[in-house]
């Protein structure tokens, strides 16, 4: 049984952890399966938008298995963090679009995977949260960076620094995710996200994505600049039939 589910279906890949009796706990075979399936993703031309779920009820991932890293050298831990830091920059910078779909706990490397995705949509039992303080350790996977960078530093300061849990309505008021909806529609709200994207011209999503990921890490005129050279870049088959279609009154047909 792996760890770590990729199914495809009409353009979408959905990759699911999948250790529900750990709620999702990430440890290093998971990391290992997530690794591989995003190097098969990235190349993947069937794939245009993926979204990441949680298997079992309870769980989107309740954190880095902490019965692994219990026993961890301060070395082996340095390398474990770094580990999950450059997997989940990778799923930043998957070209495809990321939806995580958060059914429960996303807390420590949960709620980091979630964040290292480009959208959130949960279900009004999500929890969500960075405890480890109460272990005695930070953030590992990119907590400390992308929390501030997603809602602001105060906050993000106030979350790690007690650990607090919070909840769906909560993070949905801190910007921390884009939409709550009920468990039994979380998945076709994820889908109806998702096909609003794949509707539209798919270069143009994958240049947009990379302009403002990019684009955030760089002073704003550096950012421009990136974003006149990416909005040229647009200028080809796609462009021509999408405003030759606007022109002609009919919907776009756009070739991959
Ligand atoms: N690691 C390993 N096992 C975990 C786990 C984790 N992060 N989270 C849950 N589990 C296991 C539990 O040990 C338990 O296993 P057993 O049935 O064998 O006892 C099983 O999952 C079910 O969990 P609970 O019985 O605890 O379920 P609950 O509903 O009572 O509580 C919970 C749910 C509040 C999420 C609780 O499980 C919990 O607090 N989990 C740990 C959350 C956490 O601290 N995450 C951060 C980890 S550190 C990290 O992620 C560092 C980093 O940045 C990389």
């Amino acid at each position: 049984m792996s760890v770590v589910e990729l199914k495809k279906e009409n353009r979408l890949g959905f990759v699911t952890i999948n250790r529900p009796k750990v709620l999702n706990a990430l440890n290093a075979e998971v990391l290992s399966e997530l690794d591989q399936i995003i190097s098969n993703i990235c190349q993947d031309k069937e794939i245009d938008v993926v979204i990441f779920s949680g298997a079992g009820e309870k769980a989107f991932v309740a954190g880095a298995d902490i019965s692994e890293m219990k026993d961890k050298s301060p070395q082996e831990s340095y390398t474990f963090a770094r580990q999950g830091q450059v997997l989940f920059q990778r799923i930043q910078e998957l070209p495809q679009p990321t939806i995580a779909a958060i059914n429960g706990f996303a807390l420590g490397g949960g709620c980091e995977l979630a964040m290292s995705c480009d959208m959130r949509i949960a279900t009004d039992k999500a929890k969500f949260g960075q405890p480890e303080v109460a272990l005695g350790i930070i953030p590992g996977f990119g907590g400390t960076q992308r929390l501030p960078r997603l809602i602001g530093r105060a906050k993000a300061m106030e979350i790690i620094l007690t650990g607090r849990t919070i909840s769906a309505v909560e993070a949905l008021d801190l910007g921390l995710v884009n939409k709550v909806v009920s468990a039994e529609n979380l998945l076709a709200e994820a889908v109806n996200l998702a096909e609003a994207i794949l509707a539209k011209g798919p270069y143009a999503i994958r240049q947009a994505k990379v302009a403002i990921n990019k684009g955030l890490e760089v002073d704003i005129n550096i950012g421009c600049e990136l974003e006149g050279n990416l909005f040229a870049l647009c200028f080809g088959e796609e462009q021509k039939e999408g405003m030759s279609a606007f022109l002609e009154k009919r919907a776009p047909i756009y070739e991959k």
